[in-house]
């Protein structure tokens, strides 16, 4: 198991989770980013590339796989940008209350096993003047498709080390703290369509 979680699912992950329409919405949303940056479940890096390096002056990478950050470092390596790697789960950012800008989170939320841990810790760490970007895929609006989502789930679960295509990842961020300042959604690839609903945009915390 421990094979598979270092070595195949980084490579699967590298290989599937950067196609054409996916790689156009990083390019939109992830440049939204500024100041001091935590990017939770980094995985390959595949996002370090999309950083404005005049805008953001530090990015923390929290990955807890060790595979994936052997492939993010190779990323890291192609910007100009200061990477700190965080080996830590999202569920326990070890970040200081309110130091930083933007949290940024891509198809990550789907996988952590403690999510609403997690999206608390983000807003606890974000500044209140901070932001939130989001790109994740999640519960599809056609109950026709969420029954195929809830019958196939195992397989996505078992390939990609836990990860559930039935959250719905806009009231998880809500619950955790944040209003919505921004959302677009929709099937992004088209097959398989149930595992690639998806959810981007920007959230601000919620006053406390
Ligand atoms: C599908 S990959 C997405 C990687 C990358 N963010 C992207 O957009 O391609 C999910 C990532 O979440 C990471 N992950 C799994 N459990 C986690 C946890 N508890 N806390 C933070 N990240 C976690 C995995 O190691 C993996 O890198």
């Amino acid at each position: 198991m421990r094979f598979y979680n270092e070595h195949i699912y980084p490579w699967l992950v590298s290989s599937l989770g950067d196609p054409k329409p996916i790689q156009e919405v990083r390019q939109r949303i992830v440049p939204l980013a500024q100041g001091t940056v935590l990017e939770v479940g980094v995985g390959p890096g595949v996002n370090f590339a999309h950083y404005n390096p005049t805008t953001v002056s530090k990015v923390y990478a929290l990955e807890p796989n060790r595979g994936m950050v052997r492939l993010a470092e190779q990323h890291r390596h192609q910007t100009n940008l200061n990477i700190e790697f965080l080996d830590r789960p999202g569920e326990r950012i070890p970040l200081e209350n309110a130091s930083v800008d933007t949290a940024v989170s891509t198809f990550t939320l789907c996988t952590i096993p403690g999510v609403m841990d997690a999206i608390r810790g983000i807003r606890r760490v974000l500044r209140s003047s901070g932001k939130f970007i989001f790109f994740e895929h999640g519960l599809a609006p056609e109950p026709s498709t969420q029954r195929w989502q809830r019958w196939s789930e195992p397989i996505p679960h078992c390939l990609f080390a836990g990860c559930h295509v039935t959250r719905h990842i806009p009231s998880l961020i809500s619950e955790g703290g944040f209003q919505i300042e921004q959302i677009e959604s929709g099937y992004l690839v088209p097959f398989p369509k149930s595992w690639t609903y998806c959810f981007w945009g920007t959230a601000r915390p919620q006053s406390q």
